[in-house]
């Protein structure tokens, strides 16, 4: 595996790849990779000649109080592990080299549904992921873009612009990879103490709660509201930052689910703040 520390080794690469007419696939990380990362990866795998997975926690996407400095950063054993998902090349570039000086140009979402959401609780977030990801795509000349549900808010933007700004790549949503548990994987798992961890599960708990009481026939939204929230409060240790239902994908207010619709909470577990989705059809 090709390990690749700069936007120019990134470039020679993927110019090299698509010369010999290889179809590129791309995988963005932040690193401290884990199940639901990896299998990320096998799906690119499966999907393109060339894997390229990028391991870069970017500064611009995290707000002035939030993880930056603490976010877990663990390059040896993600490259040990992307060697074995058949990963071809990992980019891993330093921030300088990412944001040179005079750089200045942002991607920025404005519609509605950014506003929600993450995009509200975390403002600027949005701005930062889709600046990166469009200068990661260009940098791999990607073909195709593999991202996770767990942030599906996250794949809405990334659809937006990709449309918006006629990128030619095709973006591929994975399911949510989960624990035995139910807790969906999370790099952030690791802040979690043991008695932290299992209180964790109130997240999934109360989405599949709801989501059974839509399989047996409420589909009224602020029940399943109800039932998500009454699920949260029966754990002690858990603060919700968010459980909200909208349409999927465009992230509208509904008040009956008839199409699709996600169910997607945020809720703090001591310092830690995790989410998770369920997306229900009809
Ligand atoms: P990160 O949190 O490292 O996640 C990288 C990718 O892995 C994202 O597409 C995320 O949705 C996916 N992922 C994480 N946990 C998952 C799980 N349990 N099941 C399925 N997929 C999962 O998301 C980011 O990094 C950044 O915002 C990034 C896109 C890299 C831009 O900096």
């Amino acid at each position: 595996m090709k390990i690749l520390y700069t936007q120019h080794e990134i470039k020679e690469y993927a110019v090299e790849q698509k010369k010999a007419g290889k179809l590129i696939g791309l995988v963005p990380t932040m690193g401290a990779l884990h199940e639901g990362h990896l299998t990320l990866m096998r799906k690119a795998r499966e999907a393109a000649d060339i894997v390229i997975a990028s391991v870069f926690v970017n500064p611009v996407q995290f707000g002035p109080n939030e993880d930056f400095d603490a976010y877990p950063r663990q390059f040896e054993e993600d490259c040990a592990k992307l060697e074995a998902a058949g990963v071809d090349a990992v980019f891993h570039p330093e921030p300088k080299d990412m944001y040179p000086d005079g750089f200045c140009t942002y991607v920025n979402v404005e519609g509605d549904f950014t506003k929600k959401l993450c995009g509200g609780q975390r403002p600027g977030h949005f701005r930062g992921v889709a600046t990166v990801v469009t200068k990661l795509i260009n940098l791999a000349r990607a073909d195709k873009a593999f991202f996770g549900q767990k942030d599906a808010q996250q794949v809405c933007v990334i659809r937006r612009f990709v449309e918006d700004l006629a990128i030619p790549v095709e973006i591929n949503m994975v399911p949510i990879v989960r624990e035995d548990s139910g807790l969906a994987r999370s790099s952030r798992n690791m802040y979690l103490s043991a008695t932290e961890k299992e209180a964790a599960l109130v997240l999934s708990r109360s989405l599949r709660t709801a989501e059974k009481a839509f399989n047996d026939g409420i589909s009224d939204v602020s029940e399943l509201k109800r039932i998500i929230v009454n699920t949260i409060k029966e754990e002690p240790m858990a603060v919700i930052d968010y459980a909200e239902i909208y349409s999927f994908p465009g992230l509208e207010e509904i008040s009956k689910i008839e199409g699709e619709a996600i169910m997607a909470i945020a809720v703090k577990i001591g310092k830690t703040r995790l989410i998770d989705n369920i997306i229900l059809n009809l």
